[in-house]
């Protein structure tokens, strides 16, 4: 049974004079992913950092399982379940990937507790070894390298690994395919599917609409600010999205695909 998870009721959110969002209302249910597309500049990032505590909202309310909820900094985010992959990562570049993976949640050592325990490192490098290869991650990274070693993709990996891994209520990921390989953008699309097929929630923003056909329930659609379309992924098509996207119109656009 599908059960409200999130919902967005008429949020605002300006920067200045840049009405980044006007007046955006949606909900997303557990077991599925929805799909938040837009051209560059709708708003789909400052949404999703709403959400996620990186910046607040000047209007509007945040409704978490049935709850209002307040969320003040990226913490209050995940104490709600709420797991975010953002589009400029934010990984601490001169710790270890290990470290990384865990950061604010290491493993310690039994028989200590509380915030000066010491870690557990061996245990922090087997779990930080099996999620590497879980995300399609081939090559033998040395769990103990800085993030700084890595290349930008590898660095998106990581990220994604430790959302993986917290196996958040709700997860969101901003263009999390950008700058990586085939294997891992598989790894990605893969990981959506386990999410969604294990009860949780993803966002999924991207503008590759074909891995939005690939994973996508449901399809989200901002312009300026504002959602334009909240449809089924299964009855649309790849055209009639791109239309909804640019603001085109659709007949226009079919007969264009029909004389090329
Ligand atoms: N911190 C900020 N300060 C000022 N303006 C901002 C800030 N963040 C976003 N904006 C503006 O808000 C609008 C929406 O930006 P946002 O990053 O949400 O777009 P987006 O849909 O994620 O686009 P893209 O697909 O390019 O990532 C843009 O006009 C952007 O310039
Ligand atoms: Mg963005």
């Amino acid at each position: 049974m599908m059960r409200e998870v999130l919902r967005l009721e008429n949020v605002a959110k300006s920067f200045g004079s840049v009405q980044a969002l006007r007046d955006v209302s949606l909900t997303v249910n557990t077991g599925e992913v929805v799909a938040l597309l837009g051209d560059n500049g709708a708003g789909k990032s400052t949404l999703i950092k709403a959400i996620s505590g990186l910046h607040g909202i000047d209007r509007g309310r945040i409704i978490v399982d049935g709850k209002e909820v307040t969320i003040r900094n990226p913490r209050d985010a995940m104490n709600l379940g709420i797991e975010t992959i953002h589009q400029d990562s934010s990984l601490a570049v001169d710790l270890s990937i290990a470290r990384n993976l865990f950061l604010g949640r290491e493993p310690v050592k039994a028989a200590f507790l509380g915030p000066l325990a010491p870690l557990d490192l061996p245990q922090l490098k087997r779990q930080a070894s099996d999620l590497l290869r879980r995300v399609g991650i081939r090559k033998n990274l040395d769990a103990d390298a800085p993030i700084k070693a890595l290349s930008g993709g590898e660095r998106q990996s990581i990220a994604i690994s430790r959302a993986m891994q917290f196996f958040a209520k709700i997860i969101i990921l901003d263009e999390p395919t950008n700058n990586l390989g085939v294997e891992e953008t598989h790894g990605v699309l893969r990981f959506i599917k386990e999410v969604r097929d294990a009860g949780h929630s993803v966002i999924y923003i991207t503008h590759n609409i074909h891995h939005v056909f690939q994973v996508a329930d449901r399809i989200v659609v901002m312009r300026q600010g504002t959602v334009v379309a909240d449809i089924k992924a299964e009855g649309t098509s790849i055209l009639e999205v791109e239309a909804i996207i640019t603001g085109a119109d659709l007949h226009e656009l079919e007969v264009d695909a029909r004389r090329s």
